[in-house]
């Protein structure tokens, strides 16, 4: 890549990345879970993603070349085997985030042309179709098309926000502090606690600069300031948007609808306008979104290809267009066959298994490289209290997932292990040393 990208570029790429259906649709869930603690969920879930952010970075100051993201940190740090399983799962993340964001564009899109939402689906497919089409067309056209987006949707979420408080505070009769209640079944702790789960998905998209680190003016340290700036903008946004939504609608009235931003205007009965800049705004945030995610997850396959874990053919690359060729392919085709594996909430979460995986073993990588001195020019602070915090939190929210994502995670680390293992017998090959302890 010829031309590199400033860190205002890179942080967009991220924000192109993480905002997208997490605020748009699980924004509506997460309040039906927890009530008004959504928002301390935000908050919190929120801070997680900023002590990751922060280990991202400094794992992609220690390694700047590899394009794997949390994979090819595992996979420097801890061997072939760890690096395998985290490798496929992360990927596996991205292409399933491919489908949960393409099916909030799909519903905005149908209820936004005045379909049924069981046309919603058709809508996610060709959202993948075409986006896999500009994925291929190159990441440097890719990004220049995210910058703009990306101010579309946070002036469109700026929007939003502001017509709440102005129906809230200034048209006499509306708004009263009721509206922050919890849903009375619900205990506290137990309600954010699955609402974080899905939350997590809402930040997920920051790792996307760790996939091309090397391509940031200045180096790894731009790279881990936009990382780090992306998680900040989101958490200051999303902390206001779900304010928002509780200014409008009590909270005891949300449900696990796909377009709770919609469903919100619609109870104030917001002039036509402001929902369709709305619609379209939620239609941009999935589309920048889910071309983050076609090319993160086409980046990941790319590296764990290069790196002989996986058949050669994924790692076909475009070198003058810098693009992952057929990883964008088996991306786009595992994320419309993922459009069928369930609803947007069971989809989130298998999602976000392998991305709680993938960030934990980095938590690990940070502090063993820290052991072995091996130091980049980007320091986490406060370490190693930062990674400590993180692998527990971490591990609080995969204990925390719903059955379905926790089954299938399991079932796919056991798979994973078998399939590396045969593999490894049938080439009479010798593992690559795992190097847990020193
Ligand atoms: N964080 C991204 C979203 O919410 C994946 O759509």
């Amino acid at each position: 890549m010829a031309k590199k990208i400033s860190v205002a570029v890179a942080t967009a790429v991220a924000l192109g990345a993480i905002i997208g259906a997490g605020i748009f649709v699980l924004s509506g869930t997460a309040i039906a879970l927890a009530g008004s603690y959504a928002l301390i969920a935000f908050a919190f879930v929120g801070v997680i993603a900023v002590l990751i952010a922060l280990q991202l970075g400094e794992l992609g100051s220690i390694l700047p070349k590899v394009k794997g993201s949390a994979y090819s940190f595992v996979y420097e740090a801890f061997g072939s085997q760890l690096g395998f399983i985290t490798g496929v799962l992360l990927y596996f993340s991205f292409a399933t985030a491919i489908s949960v964001v393409a099916l909030g564009f799909g519903a905005y899109a149908a209820s936004f042309v005045g379909l049924g939402s069981g046309y919603a689906i058709y809508f996610s497919i060709a959202l993948i179709f075409v986006l896999s089409v500009v994925n291929i067309i190159g990441i440097k056209k890719a990004a220049k098309l995210d910058f703009g987006l990306v101010v579309v949707k946070i002036s469109i979420l700026g929007l939003f926000i502001a017509f709440a408080v102005v129906v809230a505070f200034f048209s006499g009769t509306h708004f009263s502090f009721s509206y922050f209640t919890t849903p009375s079944s619900e205990t506290g702790l137990t309600a954010i606690f699955a609402a974080c789960v899905v939350i997590f998905f809402a930040y997920s998209g920051f790792q996307a600069i760790s996939t091309f680190t090397s391509d940031i003016k200045g180096g790894p340290n731009k790279a881990a300031m936009a990382i780090l700036y992306s998680v900040l903008i989101s958490i200051v946004v999303y902390v206001l948007v779900v304010l928002a939504l509780l200014l409008l609608v009590p909270a005891i009235k949300f449900t696990v609808a796909a377009d709770p931003l919609a469903f919100a205007l619609n109870y104030v009965h917001a002039p036509n306008y402001i929902s369709t800049i709305v619609d379209i705004g939620a239609m941009i945030a999935t589309t920048s979104a889910t071309l983050a995610m076609i090319l993160t997850a086409s980046r990941i396959l790319y590296q764990i290809g290069k790196d002989k874990l996986l058949p050669i053919q994924v790692t076909k690359f475009n070198k003058k267009r810098d693009v992952a060729f057929n990883g964008v392919l088996i991306s786009a085709v595992i994320g419309v066959v993922m459009l069928f594996a369930g609803n947007i909430y069971v989809i989130a979460a298998i999602s976000n298994f392998g991305l709680l995986f993938s960030y934990m073993l980095s938590s690990f990588a940070v502090i063993h490289f820290r052991r072995i001195k091996r130091l980049g020019s980007f320091r986490t602070p406060l370490y190693p209290y930062v990674s400590v915090i993180s692998i527990i939190a971490i591990m609080a929210l995969l204990i925390g997932m719903p059955k379905e994502a926790l089954v299938l995670g399991v079932i796919i680390i056991m798979s994973l292990l078998v399939i590396y293992y045969a593999i490894i017998e049938i080439d009479k090959k010798h593992p690559v040393k795992e190097r847990l302890f020193r």
